[in-house]
């Protein structure tokens, strides 16, 4: 039976917590993407969330929180992260920080590690879920995983309908990408996944941003799995003159069957990639996509499609 799709009303949130008290899975809208919430603290609810996205159990998961208090009973911030915490909270940003010898997270959704990854996101419908439910609530992306991430309650209820218990429908994802997650326990900011914050923007708070090169045999972050974001069809990258039968997933002026950006801006293009991904999946078994700038939030972009890509 697929799970009801509810407009997020006060009794839908009600309910939603309800189903997250009891052990269910809820697919929740953020800014970024929707995100599969179960209960931080339920070992058994989180075993429910691997085996439902099909995920490695060895990989942790981000625990969403209302505030910033509630971040700081479960974690140890500095004062270069509580600068971050300042500027981008609540927002598409996620610190990974060393775990409160009582944090509620529990040790399968942080995979036995000493850390813990936080954020506090913006969007009316996850915050008012986060308030009903009253703790920290682990939610990856509502997809399959090694899938497209959905931005949209109809992605969540087409690919996952039959695994959760009960989707909120907040319409489309304004960001589109995955939060940017930073490891902000040393003395430098520490990037592990480029997502919808722009690393100029942390710069600017924090400087010194590296760029550690990571194991991809242990990820530390399931978006450093080589293959990832897939689509069906075959990708080719940086493409200016599609092949015959093949769809151009297009960037900046020109023909194409779906345009990321006309205007050629990369807010826009990270908002409709996911989206426009799967769109030209359900109708292609090739696509092109046109060479997309590598600066600012065009790293995420390149980042994900460069996954969506690499097949055996
Ligand atoms: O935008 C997002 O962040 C979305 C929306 C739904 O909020 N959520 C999301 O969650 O992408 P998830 O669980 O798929 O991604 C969690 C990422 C993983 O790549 C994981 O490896 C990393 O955070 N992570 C979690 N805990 C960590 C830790 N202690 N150390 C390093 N990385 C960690
Ligand atoms: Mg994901």
């Amino acid at each position: 039976m697929s799970a009801p799709v509810l407009p997020p009303s006060d009794a839908a949130i009600a309910r939603a917590a309800d189903t997250l008290r009891a052990g269910g899975l809820v697919a929740m809208p953020t800014e970024t993407v929707y995100g599969l919430a179960a209960n931080a603290a339920d070992g058994d609810a989180v075993a429910r969330l691997y085996a439902a996205k099909e995920r490695p159990s060895f990989n942790p998961l981000i625990a969403h929180v209302a505030s910033v208090d509630m971040a700081q009973a479960q974690g140890v911030f500095s004062d270069q992260a509580l600068a971050l915490v300042e500027a981008f909270w609540p927002g598409p940003l996620t610190l990974v920080v060393e775990a409160q010898t009582d944090c509620a997270v529990s040790d399968l959704a942080r995979a036995g590690l000493p850390s813990v990854a936080l954020r506090v996101p913006n969007h009316r419908v996850a915050q008012r879920l986060l308030a009903a439910f009253g703790g920290p609530l682990v939610a990856p992306s509502a997809n399959p995983s090694g899938q497209i991430s959905p931005t949209q309650a109809e992605h969540v209820a087409a690919d996952m309908g039959e695994r959760v218990d009960l989707i909120l429908d907040g319409g489309a994802c304004a960001a589109g990408l995955e939060s940017t997650i930073i490891d902000a326990r040393g003395d430098r900011p520490a990037l592990l996944r480029p997502g919808s914050l722009d690393p100029a923007e942390i710069e600017r708070v924090w400087p010194g941003l590296v760029r550690p090169q990571l194991d991809p045999a242990a990820p530390q972050s399931p978006g450093q799995l080589l293959r990832h974001y897939a689509p069906k069809a075959r990708l080719r990258l940086n493409v200016t003159a599609p092949d015959p039968g093949e769809a151009l997933l297009g960037f900046g002026p020109g023909d194409a069957t779906l345009n990321l950006s006309p205007a050629g801006n990369l807010a826009e293009a990270a908002a409709n990639l996911f989206g426009m991904l799967r769109q030209l999946d359900q109708t292609h078994d090739r696509i092109a996509v046109a060479p997309i700038p590598a600066h600012g939030l065009g790293e995420a972009i390149n980042d994900r499609i460069s996954r969506a890509v690499k097949s055996a």
